[in-house]
């Protein structure tokens, strides 16, 4: 049987109000929110820095959302154990970010969470070919990774769907996210060409209503087929 499903929406906090936080987080919970996507960022692979471990291990206390942690760090080897420990469900490392991605991300497997592979924009989509069979979530960078409340690069569109396609292929039921720029209109060129998983900052933490702001990106979205789900 399958079934047609609303892309899922993931609100990052790096829009949010750091002084308070845990508020923020509830907050997107209550208004709906799929997913939790937290940016950890090293002032080193990206040009910024963030937030780490402790953060994400203080706000796992207070909410049930599944946490989607994506690591613009490098290398990410040393930390993989510190992000799991720390309560990621879903674990996104570049494949930019060093020469043993593939181990990388078996490592993640084998700390029991889900591993995503990111795709910055200047990367072809067949680089991640070979490491298709390791993940359930496919990460396209649809701004240059760094900053919150960039343009959506639609030169991204195209690489959406070759991955659409590679990930179908596999037979495997893997997500594609999009991160970056994302708002109703972009929601739905990313779902149409084959995203299901959208990231969202500026377009959730910038408005007022949370909750409207998340059925809105939703409402946007084109829905996608699942199997037995
Ligand atoms: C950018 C981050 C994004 C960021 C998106 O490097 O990976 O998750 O929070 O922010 P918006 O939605 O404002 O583009
Ligand atoms: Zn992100």
């Amino acid at each position: 049987m399958s079934a047609l499903h609303p892309p899922l929406i993931a609100p990052s906090v790096l829009s949010a109000n750091f002084a308070r936080m845990e508020e923020e987080v509830l907050a997107v919970e209550r208004g709906g929110a799929d997913w939790l996507h937290l940016d950890v960022m090293d002032g080193h692979f990206v040009p910024n820095l963030s937030f780490g471990a402790p953060l994400i291990s203080a706000l796992r206390g207070s909410s049930k959302l599944p946490f989607d942690v994506h690591l613009m760090i490098e290398p990410v080897d040393p930390y993989l154990e510190m992000f799991a420990k720390a309560g990621a469900d879903h674990i996104h490392i570049h494949i930019e970010a060093g020469p043993h991605v593939h181990r990388s991300l078996q490592h993640i497997r084998a700390l029991g969470k889900k591993p995503g592979i990111a795709i910055c924009p200047a990367t072809p989509a067949c680089d991640v070919e070979h490491v298709l069979d390791l993940v359930d979530v496919i990460l396209v960078m649809t701004v240059n990774p760094g900053f919150g409340g960039q343009k959506f690069l639609t030169s991204q569109l195209s690489k959406i769907r070759e991955l659409r396609r590679m990930a179908d292929a596999t037979g495997r039921d893997i997500r594609i996210g999009v991160d970056g720029g994302i708002d109703t209109a972009t929601a739905a060129l990313a779902t149409e060409a084959g995203a299901d998983m959208l990231v969202a900052g500026t377009s959730v933490y910038g408005q007022s209503d949370y909750g409207q702001a998340i059925s809105a990106l939703r409402a946007a979205g084109k829905p996608y087929r699942a199997d037995g789900v």
